[in-house]
């Protein structure tokens, strides 16, 4: 496993840690692999109740590494380290929990529609900014948001990919707690020792209950989105959004159709 994504054991909980501060946490191909395999090899172990995501004080993730978007993502989205990680997450079996403090840009805004319970510092800063980026929602937030905030909320979200803070994040529901970014991990880890003192049949019957209705709708907009992000990766709006970030400039859209 690459010493970017770490993991450890408290008591009951895997805590599976992203680990590349100097780049805000931006999530590599090599990097999303090791996340499904750190979820993966939590679910196959017996002394593992729920599972924890994290990442630093001051970061969660700056989302996937705009230098990787641009190698594109090929052939089927399922067998891409990223949709393999997304798959693996939406079907976990056990909780998962998140601490999520700093910038939780793209997938680390998306990837906590797919955890149970989520705790966030006071200087958390959500942004889906896929149409920012020229690309288009991914992680099935085009199907969750406007199930669970309302359409008008969920397409200011996405359309427009403004940064929202922790406030924001829990008055629409998609947080537990906010607290003091120093607390944020024991905060979580405190709710995962919860978690984990309750029955364990009845925690696996809860959660297959919550996620069994959906799962399977949930996969089939992934595929979509994923297909159409490809596509959206390999265009000129995409070209000049990731090219005006390396250039530390505002993008230019004004001569797109
Ligand atoms: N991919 C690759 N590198 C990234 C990155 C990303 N997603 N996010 C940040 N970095 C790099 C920066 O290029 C910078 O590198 P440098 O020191 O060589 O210039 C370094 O990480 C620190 O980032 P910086 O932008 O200086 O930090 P900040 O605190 O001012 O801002 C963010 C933090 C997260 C708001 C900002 O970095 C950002 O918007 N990143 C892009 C997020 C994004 O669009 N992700 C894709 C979503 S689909």
């Amino acid at each position: 496993m690459t010493n970017l994504v770490l993991t450890e054991q408290h008591n009951q909980t895997l805590v599976i840690r992203i680990n590349r501060p100097e780049r805000k946490n931006a999530l590599t191909h090599d990097m999303y692999t090791a996340l499904a395999d750190a979820l993966d090899a939590g679910h196959a172990d017996d002394n593992v109740r729920c599972i924890l995501f994290t990442g630093h004080e001051s970061c969660f993730t700056a989302g996937n590494d705009l230098g990787d978007f641009a190698k594109g993502l090929p052939g089927d989205f399922r067998e891409t380290p990223v949709g393999r990680f997304l798959f693996d997450l939406a079907s976990a079996l056990k909780p998962v929990v998140a601490a999520v403090n700093g910038p939780a840009v793209g997938i680390g805004t998306t990837m906590l529609l797919h955890c149970d319970m989520v705790v966030a510092g006071n200087n958390a800063r959500f942004q889906m900014p896929f149409a920012n980026l020229g690309l288009c929602p991914e992680g099935g937030s085009s199907l969750l948001l406007p199930s669970w905030l309302g359409r008008v909320r969920a397409s200011e979200l996405l359309m427009l990919g403004g940064t929202f803070n922790a406030d924001d994040a829990y008055r629409l529901g998609l947080i537990n707690r906010i607290c003091e970014p120093a607390d944020t991990e024991a905060t979580a880890l405190a709710l995962c020792d919860r978690i984990c003192a309750q029955p364990p049949a009845a925690i696996r019957a809860t959660k297959d209950l919550l996620t069994r209705p959906t799962v399977e709708q949930l996969k089939e907009v992934m595929l979509e989105e994923g297909a159409l992000f490809a596509e959206r990766l390999k265009s000129p709006e995409a070209t000049e959004a990731f090219q005006a970030f390396m250039e530390k400039r505002q993008p230019d859209f004004s001569s797109f159709k």
